[in-house]
């Protein structure tokens, strides 16, 4: 999986927790992203939009490059946009939706939650969007049958 760097640290659990391979791409270095999402067995850009801990808020033009990479590169793409409330009036959030509707990048989700703008952490103010029917019904499942939190509000 790969992830921009500096990381936040709960991406790196994440995914080594998941018994996946994080490989760190350093903010701003489009080439070494191309490089890690060209590697056979990179399958997903873990985007943290905007950046934690940088406050990287990205533009659309960037994040459209992110999704034709992940593309071409036959990765998908996981946004977490837990920090989208607080940009700002300087910033705009542009949110991974976005770039799907103008159809870009096939496999994507788009997960946050309410706690960074209104302090209330924990998992269960959180939710997510899955663009393929079919992932969200995988990741529904996996939700109920107990590899996700002990009783998910899920809901399709
Ligand atoms: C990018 C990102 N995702 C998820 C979380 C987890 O948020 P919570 O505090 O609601 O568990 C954090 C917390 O700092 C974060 O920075």
């Amino acid at each position: 999986m790969v992830v921009h760097t500096p990381t936040y640290d709960g991406f790196r659990k994440a995914v080594t927790g998941l018994g996946r391979e994080l490989r760190g791409v350093p903010v701003g270095d489009a080439e070494a992203l191309e490089r890690e999402l060209a590697r056979p067995d990179s399958r997903m850009l873990l985007l943290c939009s905007p950046h934690n801990p940088t406050g990287r808020v990205w533009t659309e033009a960037e994040l459209t490059a992110f999704a034709e990479l992940a593309e071409r590169h036959g990765a998908s793409v996981v946004s977490d946009e837990i920090h989208a409330d607080l940009t700002g009036e300087s910033h705009r959030h542009v949110p991974w939706t976005r770039i799907a509707e103008r159809g870009r990048g096939r496999r994507w989700a788009l997960v946050t939650s309410g706690t960074k703008a209104f302090n209330f952490p924990a998992l269960s103010g959180s939710y997510g969007i899955v663009g393929d029917p079919d992932e969200r019904e995988a990741f529904v499942r996996r939700m109920e049958t107990g590899e996700g939190s002990p009783r998910p509000p899920c809901s399709r």
